[in-house]
């Protein structure tokens, strides 16, 4: 008689257990996701989403990251579907959010060796109309502090990943 084994992390969606001390495992598994902290409802915006910036994720047949999505709150919203060698397991999802109010986003990633891997973060809608000025700062949705990015875009959080905490100027 064989015995079944289930590996348990295909029984459940994956989260950091400490987002500022993050394992290996987790830094090449979970997405990280740059989002504007402020958006007009009605208006597109782009949200960047990269698995294995802060640590490099194999990319082969037999491991590698097989999509990414990305969720309002419960509701499904986009995805990716990736394929080994030839692409990377990156992104950018250009959405609206009709709502006014603190709007939570998710996106899940999904590695064949290694199961779902989730991320969340919240996006303030603000009225329709309302003029928001994207100064460069975002928030990393891997560790929950905030970016900001001057010039060319940092591939990685300046708090979770390469980039130095001290060049970060505040909120
Ligand atoms: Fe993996």
């Amino acid at each position: 008689m064989v015995e079944e084994v289930i590996d348990e992390q295909f029984l459940r969606i994956n989260r950091a257990a400490n987002l500022m001390n993050l394992t290996a495992l987790e830094k090449k598994h979970l997405p990280h996701i740059s989002i504007p902290v402020e958006v007009a409802a009605r208006e597109p915006f782009n949200i960047e989403v990269e698995v294995g910036g802060m640590l490099a994720h194999p990319n082969e047949p037999g491991h590698h990251i097989q999509w990414i999505e990305l969720y309002v709150e419960d509701v499904f919203l986009a995805r990716i579907d990736l394929t080994p060698q030839l692409t990377e397991p990156k992104t950018v999802f250009t959405i609206r959010l009709d709502n006014v109010g603190s709007v939570k986003l998710r996106a899940v990633s999904r590695c064949n060796l290694h199961g779902l891997w989730e991320v969340s973060g919240t996006v303030s809608v603000l009225p329709p109309g309302t003029s928001v000025v994207h100064d460069n700062k975002f928030a990393c949705l891997t560790c929950g502090q905030m970016t900001f990015v001057e010039g060319d875009n940092p591939e990685t959080c300046w708090f979770c990943g390469e980039h130095e905490a001290e060049n970060f100027s505040g909120c």
